[in-house]
């Protein structure tokens, strides 16, 4: 019998982990075929795993991958998800070699907030403008980027109180600022509240449970968010395009294919409202399940602020921030142990087939990279925390090439990947170097699963100014 790994878990939450459904198949394998149909259940009467799924996490990944293997279904979120994990398995999907599993499965979840995000697009449309975007990230654009999260960051962590601080509250304003100048540098104007109160509003309905508009809920204040940021950015597109500030609106209005082909300002907007709601929260979680790990193990904590100081007061520049080792290993042992985006999301467009089974067409697709990177088939002790596993004489995340994904991985990899690591970088760097933090040794963090997993209690950490 499984046992949660979550904190503060209930007897009910025991219940329903280890509760089994009457078994069935998803579909019938057409006659013929030498495929095999895909195993599970679809749990719950009307609302299937949904209420599972989002209580239990990572646990409830873990127990479907050990009850039915790598490839298994459910009904959840008013679908039926075949759900996938495990190296092979992943890497079918991911690789894609026959462009069968497109991104329809988060346009059903986040479609109306985010349509036509980078992340949203498909195939070659999908190419086209992931290309024309990878102009916006190039070391020397990235390098500008950095000049504003160094400073946004200097400030806000200076202004910190000690004693009893929340880590994540304080993070997320912290990283909606540093999102604030580096996405827009200038043109926010007196217009920075009303933008971050729409943006909030957005991100929050694109994961909203109730999926639909009801009056005062989350659904239609997104809507409402997602029309005053289309105002804003298209206000300002004639602005950025006539000049070139080193923001990344200015860097995604002067994208250009040596074709001579560039976005469109309709293009320019949509790309400018997902790419804010991708950087955020993700970086946010980051830098809080860093800080929670930080606290637990004050023997790295230690470590990586000798580093840290050695590296000096900042701002740190790309070269000095890439060679920080020790808060790199850090950083990615807690992307292992909290995979800020916990599930992708695809759908099948035609009839296929995932290692034997049988997937018909318009299935939606769950990927599991929190799953993947707690097997013990790749990880030794999966959930302790040790950074040394990413060091070179063990580098376990390479006992298969999706054991660790964080970001991704195929067409759609994340496309922020290295700037998202330099901000982390920035935030703890800062941190560490300011102030010296703890928690109780018996304190357990519970990662709440509703939304992307952010601490349910906030993340309280004793904090004193060194
Ligand atoms: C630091 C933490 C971050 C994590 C853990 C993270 C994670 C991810 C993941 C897992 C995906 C793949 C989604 C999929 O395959 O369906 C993704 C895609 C993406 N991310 Fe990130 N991300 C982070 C930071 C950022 C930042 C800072 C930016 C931009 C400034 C960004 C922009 C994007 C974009 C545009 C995509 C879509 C790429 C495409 O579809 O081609 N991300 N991210």
């Amino acid at each position: 019998m499984a046992t949660t790994h979550m904190a503060g878990a209930t007897r009910f939450d025991e219940w329903l982990l280890n509760k089994r459904w009457r078994s069935s198949e998803l579909t019938h394998v057409p006659e013929g075929s030498a495929l095999k149909a895909v195993p599970g259940d679809g749990g719950i009467p009307l609302i299937g795993h949904s209420l599972t799924a989002l209580r239990l996490g990572l646990d409830f990944g873990l127990k479907r991958y050990e009850t039915y293997g790598p490839v298994s279904w459910m009904r959840a979120f008013g679908v039926n998800i075949v759900g996938v994990a495990g190296g092979d398995a992943t890497q079918v999907v991911l690789t894609n070699k026959d462009k069968v599993f497109s991104q329809q499965g988060w346009t059903y979840f986040i479609g109306p907030f985010f349509k036509r995000g980078l992340m949203l697009l498909d195939f070659d449309e999908h190419m086209f403008h992931r290309r024309l975007m990878q102009q916006a990230f190039t070391r020397p654009r990235v390098t500008g980027y950095l000049e504003h999260v160094a400073s946004v960051a200097a400030s806000g962590v200076q202004a910190w109180q000690t004693g009893t601080f929340s880590v994540y509250p304080h993070m997320k304003q912290l990283t909606l600022d540093i999102a604030g100048r580096v996405f827009m540098a200038s043109a926010l104007g007196s217009e920075k509240d009303s933008l971050n109160k729409a943006f909030v509003s957005t991100v929050r309905a694109g994961t909203s449970m109730i999926r639909f508009g009801v009056p005062g809920g989350r659904w239609n204040a997104g809507l409402r968010g997602r029309r005053v940021l289309e105002d804003f950015f298209r206000r300002n597109v004639p602005a950025k395009r006539a000049s070139d500030s080193n923001d990344l609106f200015s860097g995604l209005c002067h994208a250009q294919a040596d074709s001579g082909e560039a976005f469109s300002d309709d293009d320019v907007v949509n790309h400018m409202i997902f790419l804010m709601m991708a950087a955020h929260d993700t970086s946010t979680i980051t830098t809080t399940a860093a800080a929670y790990y930080l606290g637990k193990h004050p023997e790295w904590q230690d470590r990586v602020r000798a580093e840290c100081m050695a590296a000096g007061p900042g701002p740190l520049d790309i070269d000095a921030l890439e060679g920080l080792r020790d808060l790199e290993l850090v950083i990615k042992e807690s992307l292992r142990l909290v995979a800020p985006v916990p599930s992708l999301a695809r759908k099948t467009v035609r009839d296929t087939e995932i290692l034997g089974h049988f997937v018909p067409a318009d299935t939606m697709i769950s990927l599991g990279p929190w799953v993947n990177q707690m097997l013990p088939e790749y990880w030794s002790e999966p959930s302790h925390f040790d950074p040394e596993r990413f060091s070179e004489d063990r580098r376990e995340d390479k006992a298969h090439r999706y054991a660790w994904m964080p970001f991704g991985g195929g067409a759609h990899k994340c496309i922020g990947m290295h700037f998202g690591m330099l901000e982390v970088k920035t935030l703890l760097h800062q941190m560490v170097t300011r102030y010296r933090w703890s928690v109780p040794q018996d304190y357990k963090v519970r990662w709440d699963s509703t939304a992307l997993p952010a601490p349910s209690d906030g993340l309280p950490v004793t904090l004193e100014r060194l």
